[in-house]
């Protein structure tokens, strides 16, 4: 896949009928996502449970596009291997999420999937810019992480303006999650972000049964975003 920064929507699974991914996963594609975010909690970094490596690997047979695996693990170093092998395109691990964040990146990179890091909302910008050269993508958290449908924390629009200027040309995603919504979106895509996470904004009155509410969710996400890009894409 060439880079480009064109406005990226994620749907977020977590969002979506727990007893019914695969039809939801291609409704949500379907309906116009261009990459889906599955979000993977321990129950320990962060106050939630949700999918292991056999899990991801289910959902991969129904992923067309981009299966984007955002790790909530600490310690992440031991479980990179097996989401790499379930089929993750790209994993992002937290900067606190072990000792070691440049090792876990260039780990995450030698299992031949692309690599992400991830700011949580209390997190400076400035730990990342010593692996910017080993990252694909940078996620600015605009929720404390653990759960879907909470208030975006606004202070990530400033970060993610201080990140795009840090990344300068590099070929670095802006990712954002937590609390996306067609009032939120212009907001951080003026500030530089490219790939937009979103849960309830997406899911939102829609189900596999009746998938085009997620279609309308979305463009209305997209349009919001572009709106304010001018020539930035
Ligand atoms: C939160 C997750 C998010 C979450 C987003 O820990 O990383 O991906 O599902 O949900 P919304 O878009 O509802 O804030
Ligand atoms: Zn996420």
């Amino acid at each position: 896949m060439t880079f480009d920064r064109k406005i990226r929507i994620a749907p977020s699974i977590l969002s979506a009928d727990f007893a019914d991914f695969g039809r939801e996963i291609r409704a949500v594609e379907d309906q116009g996502a261009d990459w889906v975010h599955v979000d993977v909690m321990d129950g320990h970094f962060v106050p939630n449970l949700t999918f292991g490596p056999p899990a991801v690997k289910a959902f991969r047979k129904h992923v067309k596009t981009f299966m984007d695996v955002h790790l909530m693990i600490a310690p992440v170093d031991p479980y990179i291997e097996a989401y790499a092998e379930a089929g993750a395109d790209l994993i992002s691990a937290h900067v606190e999420a072990g000792p070691h964040i440049h090792r876990t990146l260039q780990a995450i990179r030698a299992q031949g999937v692309k690599s992400g890091v991830v700011l949580n909302p209390g997190t400076p910008v400035e730990a990342v810019e010593h692996v910017l050269d080993l990252c694909d993508l940078v996620l600015v958290m605009t929720v404390n992480p653990g759960f879907g449908g909470q208030k975006f924390i606004p202070s990530g629009v400033e970060k993610t303006r201080r990140l795009r200027a840090m990344i300068g040309d590099r070929p670095i995603h802006i990712q954002i999650d937590g609390g996306v919504t067609p009032e939120t979106a212009p907001l951080v895509a003026a500030a530089g972000a490219d790939v937009l996470v979103a849960g309830s904004a997406v899911f939102r009155g829609g189900s596999a049964d009746d998938p085009a509410p997620y279609g309308a969710n979305i463009r209305a996400l997209r349009a919001a975003a572009e709106a304010v890009r001018g020539d930035m894409a």
